[in-house]
């Protein structure tokens, strides 16, 4: 019997509407449209309006997505739901995208920091390799907005709203062919959203002290992401049987241009291989990837056949990167 792959059949992507320009930070905070620009990359982001919530952006974009397939919701055998800001604690927000989409299917959420989308692409696959499933449905979806504390500038300017989509199918051609996961649990300090859990509750003292935002110790991220991006990339290009050079895109999660920027010098590629649109968006962490990648097959700069490496590094500490044939 030939071998099963995981193939993307559709791809699809929502953003809010409203825009929130480093301008309108200005007002805001005490920050610069320059620091944020030469720091980060970052002009702008979408915010979600106050009646949309992250089950609502990855049901948008999970129409996309099966529409690009040709697929209709009762298609999907399995719904694997990547985020950081679900809806509520429990259901889980796959859950409630589910019945949004009209779908009694298995569902349920992957929680990994950003790169929460290629653990949740890698459960696809799992599934679909195995024979189990035939058609998974991967929503990456996040409103960071609601969990920044804006009077912080050291976060608030970084992090977007937005949500991206794919429909994985059961193929005998290629598809993803080499894949790397890894974590390092121990430095979960530096990045973490710490009240609410069952650590700290929400109490009086937790809503006063902003622990119900995003915390992070910005510099220290940045240090180990430009290293674990770049050896992900290179292990899952190694169990690809490619090398950096047979890569048509390199699609990474969008936290920081120079970040971006480091890992392609590390993978010794040029700075134009690299999908980018962190000006647009900011870091929308597990979306970042799904929103590049629909984004450009709608410019027609992803074409069927070529070789695409995404990226990811975030929260946990986790990290991965996956090798597909589009
Ligand atoms: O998606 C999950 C993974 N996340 C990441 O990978 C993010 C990783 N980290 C980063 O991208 C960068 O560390 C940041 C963009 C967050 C910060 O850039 P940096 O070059 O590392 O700046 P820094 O934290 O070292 O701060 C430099 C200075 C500080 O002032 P002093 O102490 O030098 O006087 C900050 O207080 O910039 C100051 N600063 C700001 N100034 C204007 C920090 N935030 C701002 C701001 N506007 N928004």
């Amino acid at each position: 019997m030939s071998r099963i792959y995981a193939r993307i059949a559709g791809i699809g992507h929502y953003v809010p509407p409203a825009r929130l320009t480093n301008h309108d930070l200005e007002r805001i905070v005490e920050t610069s449209d320059q620091w944020i620009t030469e720091r980060s990359g970052i002009k702008e982001r979408r915010i979600a309006s106050i009646d949309e919530n992250t089950s609502d952006l990855g049901y948008k974009s999970a129409l996309k997505a099966l529409e690009d397939a040709g697929m209709k919701a009762e298609d999907i055998d399995f719904i694997v739901s990547a985020t950081n800001t679900p809806d509520m604690i429990f259901p889980a927000t796959g859950c409630l995208e589910a019945a949004k989409l009209g779908l009694k299917a298995p569902c349920f959420d992957v929680q990994a920091g950003c790169p929460g989308v290629i653990y949740a692409l890698e459960v696809a696959r799992a599934f679909i390799e195995s024979g189990i499933y035939r058609n998974v449905l991967v929503i990456t979806s996040e409103v960071l907005s609601r969990f920044v504390n804006w009077k912080d500038r050291t976060t608030c300017v970084l992090f977007g709203d937005g949500a991206a989509s794919y429909v994985l199918t059961a193929s005998s051609e290629p598809g993803f062919i080499g894949s790397c996961l890894s974590g390092d649990g121990s430095l979960g300090d530096l990045l973490k959203f710490p009240a609410g859990g069952v650590r700290e509750p929400a109490s009086e003292y937790t809503v006063k002290n902003h622990r119900h935002a995003v915390f992070m110790q910005g510099r220290e991220v940045f240090r180990y992401a430009v290293s674990y991006m770049a050896k992900a990339s290179l292990k899952a290009l190694e169990r690809s049987g490619l090398s950096p050079q047979d890569i048509d895109w390199v699609v990474p999660h969008q936290a920081n241009k120079r970040i971006i920027d480091a890992t392609m010098d590390k993978l010794g590629l040029p700075h134009e291989k690299a999908y980018v649109n962190i000006d647009k968006y900011g870091n929308t962490s597990v979306a970042t990837i799904g929103i590049a990648l629909s984004e450009m097959k709608e410019k027609g700069l992803l074409k069927r056949g070529q070789n695409v490496l995404i990226v990811s590094f975030g929260a946990g500490f986790t990290w991965g990167a996956i090798v597909f044939r589009y």
